[in-house]
């Protein structure tokens, strides 16, 4: 694996690394629920595990009927994937994409979604002087002579690892300037439960080029079970559908995010918890000197650190303290002062703030490898 496919989230490597078991750490590299999953998930999951000497089943109808009706749309505009990472891996060979426009930085697996699939990107980069806004008017520039003939386009909203969100009217704008030159929109919605408003979801059977991906990985908490969707134009998903293995959504998945969609209490309390610890943690960062923390409209904050820390170094400094956070220096697009770190719950964050404070004051050492 080469730096740049790296992602965050491997509890295992560093377990090992450190020779540690894994639930000493504390992970701020995978932007997850801080509250974990509902306790009627686990209880749906239990529940669930007897038919396991059974096959999944194959269409994960149940799922697919509580999603259609809850955002009201007809149930064959939906695919049920073993995460969002199969469906974004299984796009570009279905719908035989040839050359790509993706509005970075962001989620590395699009590029290598296209790559896999014998065609090439080109990159739209947010910049720094710009705060890191999603490019959204030069990307409808871009389309507007459509010069490079760019068969799709891939955006991540709200996008990680920059926390930005674009609003719902400048991506259905996009979307509809792409429409106009046959160009697929493929709007990767995995962090949207944190800011429904944004999302053009629920816009999929008006706009005839555009495809949303959502997982249940980040806001129900559930990286492990490998479950995520794809909703889109009929004639598209049908095809992204021959192109999957059978049975890839396991049985335990499916109940799993059936029960999650139906626990609104749960999604009440994260969303509440989520709007008032991201703010606390913003601003105890922000008294960190030299530290620039960036808006975010998600469950993590992107960090620049003060010249001359490097993020590498940062890093490796904080999982000697079995504290991980997401090194974003190797990211295209990003400097190599950049970190992005999930907001986890009041103590464990509390804990990375003093750890970070003391590194960036000097009083904590660097191991420069
Ligand atoms: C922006 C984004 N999209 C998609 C994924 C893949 O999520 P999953 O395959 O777990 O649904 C990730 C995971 O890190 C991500 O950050």
């Amino acid at each position: 694996m080469t730096r740049r496919d790296h992602h965050g989230g491997d509890i295992y490597a560093a377990a090992r690394d450190l020779s540690c078991s894994p639930s000493r750490l504390i992970d701020f590299s995978a932007s997850i629920n801080p509250l974990g999953p509902s306790k009627r998930v686990l209880r749906a999951v239990a529940k669930a595990l007897p038919l396991t000497c059974h096959y999944p089943d194959p269409t994960c109808h149940d799922l697919v009927t509580t999603l259609a009706s809850s955002w009201k749309l007809d149930p064959v505009h939906f695919l049920i994937g073993n995460g969002s990472s199969e469906l974004i891996h299984l796009l570009p060979r279905a719908l035989m994409i040839r050359h790509a426009l993706i509005l970075g930085p962001t989620f590395s697996e699009y590029e290598r979604a296209v790559a896999n699939a014998k065609g090439r990107v080109t990159y739209l980069h947010a910049t720094r002087k710009d705060g890191y806004r999603i490019p959204v008017t030069q990307a409808i520039t871009a389309l507007r002579t459509n010069r490079n003939r760019f068969d799709a386009l891939f955006l991540c909203n709200p996008n990680s690892p920059t926390g930005q969100v674009a609003s719902s009217q400048d991506v259905l704008d996009l979307a509809g300037m792409a429409a106009r030159r046959k160009v697929w929109v493929v709007v990767d919605e995995s962090f949207a439960e944190y800011c429904e408003g944004h999302s053009v979801l629920g816009s999929v059977a008006r706009a005839p080029r555009l495809m949303v991906v959502r997982s249940f990985t980040k806001f129900y908490a559930l990286p492990g079970l490998r479950i995520g969707y794809l909703v889109g134009p009929l004639k598209a998903v049908a095809r992204i559908r021959q192109f999957q293995a059978p049975w890839s959504v396991n049985t335990l998945a499916q109940a799993a995010a059936q029960a999650a969609l139906e626990d609104r209490r749960h999604a009440q309390r994260s969303l509440s918890f989520m709007h008032r610890e991201r703010t606390r943690l913003a601003k105890a960062l922000s008294v960190i000197p030299g530290l620039h923390i960036f808006p975010a409209a998600a469950n993590f904050l992107l960090v620049e650190l003060p010249a001359p820390l490097e993020a590498s170094h940062v890093t490796q400094a904080l999982h000697q303290q079995s504290l991980l956070i997401r090194d974003c220096s190797s990211i295209p697009g990003l400097n190599g002062r950049t970190i992005r770190i999930a907001v986890r719950t009041t103590t464990e964050n509390r804990r990375l703030v003093g750890a970070l404070s003391r590194i960036v004051k000097g009083r904590s050492s660097i191991n420069r490898v």
